[in-house]
């Protein structure tokens, strides 16, 4: 089976196209290096003994991707290419909402002309907004979101749930991911942001290597067991395998439209990965309680039996392996 991956070379891609490669399927790989490195696809074909075809190109260019539906069979397409920074996308709304929802529509359109019906779309667990409850379950409302990445997520899912209401030949299934962490064991590929990271653990693995010299934890009067906020981290690798079961899921059903969330159901503290972070790694991390980050909630954290029951996934890496894959990552490729 040929398959199409948006965005191959970025965190959650790389690690996927390695799961993709290692289950048999044959790899097909785009990317436009607006937020990844080129050495990436060498990597993947160190750790798969592998080759995949890569072009560059981006999906906002309907002519690249039209030669290339010309050029190859697609039988399915897994979409990240995205931005994903939500400071980043309050900043830079347009930039957000052309990069990740016109970069899809291109897609669609091209998909529809070639006959190529089978998408798994990477959302976010940023779709629930601020969560009613938790767990959150896939029936929960969604909505409500703070920020301009969150709603370019919630606008691709109505985009996704309108073309299967107009055209039930296709064959979709959307991943609302909860806070994917860690890194491939090889320490080859993992995750690498431009910049200042912005998110938890890429921050504290850069204190961890003195890269930066104080993790501020934005808050700790949060109404939660330590104060401070909880999330639900997942392993890249589970995330990963949870992808190749989705397209498991579409091969089998050959059209609808199936949501699940990937998580592993088990909320977790900033303190309990930073604690955790320097047991597994015997480590010190700085860090200082600062203000709370605008736009944050306290809790949240998946209900994942819907993915378990349907697609057969269910997470096999603990949040001590996440945090150890991360720092030997970060070991491996400090900048
Ligand atoms: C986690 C917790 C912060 C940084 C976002 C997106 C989500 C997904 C993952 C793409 C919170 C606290 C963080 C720091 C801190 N992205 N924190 N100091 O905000 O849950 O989710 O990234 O798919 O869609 O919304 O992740 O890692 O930024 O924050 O105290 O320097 O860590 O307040 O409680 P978040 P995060």
């Amino acid at each position: 089976m040929k398959v199409l991956v948006t965005g191959c070379c970025g965190y959650i891609g790389s690690h996927t196209c390695v799961e993709l490669l290692n289950s048999g399927y044959e790899v097909i790989g785009i990317d436009n290096f607006s937020n990844s490195k080129k050495e990436v696809l060498d990597n993947i074909g160190l750790i798969t003994n592998q080759n995949m075809i890569f072009y560059e190109g981006d999906m906002l260019d309907e002519k690249f991707l039209m030669s290339l539906f010309r050029t190859h069979s697609i039988d399915c397409v897994l979409d990240f290419a995205a931005y994903k920074a939500v400071g980043e996308s309050v900043e830079k709304p347009i930039e957000y909402y052309t990069n990740n929802v016109s970069s899809v529509l291109n897609l669609l359109k091209v998909m529809k002309k070639f006959g190529c019906k089978r998408l798994v779309f990477s959302s976010s667990a940023t779709v629930y907004g601020s969560p009613k409850k938790v767990p959150i379950t896939e029936e929960d409302d969604t909505g409500g979101t703070t920020n301009p990445y969150g709603t370019s997520k919630l606008f691709v899912e109505q985009i996704l749930k309108d073309l299967y209401q107009a055209d039930s030949s296709f064959a979709i299934c959307i991943l609302r991911y909860f806070n994917p962490i860690g890194a491939h064991k090889s320490g080859l590929i993992g995750e690498n942001p431009n910049g200042i990271p912005a998110n938890l653990m890429p921050y504290i693995s850069k204190v961890a290597s003195k890269e930066l010299e104080c993790l501020q934890v934005f808050g700790d009067d949060y109404k939660t067991k330590d104060g401070t906020g909880v999330r639900d981290y997942i392993h890249v690798v589970d995330l990963a395998v949870g992808h190749v079961k989705a397209l498991e899921k579409l091969e089998k059903e050959k059209k609808g439209l199936f949501i699940y969330n990937l998580g592993t159901g088990t909320g977790y503290s900033v303190f309990d990965l930073i604690h955790t972070f320097e047991k597994v790694n015997h480590v010190k991390i700085n860090y200082k309680i600062v203000n709370r980050r605008p736009g944050d909630i306290a809790e949240c954290f998946s209900n994942p039996a819907k993915a378990k029951k349907e697609l057969g996934f269910s997470c096999q890496y603990s949040l001590e392996d996440m945090v150890r894959d991360a720092w030997n990552y970060e070991k491996k490729n400090k900048s």
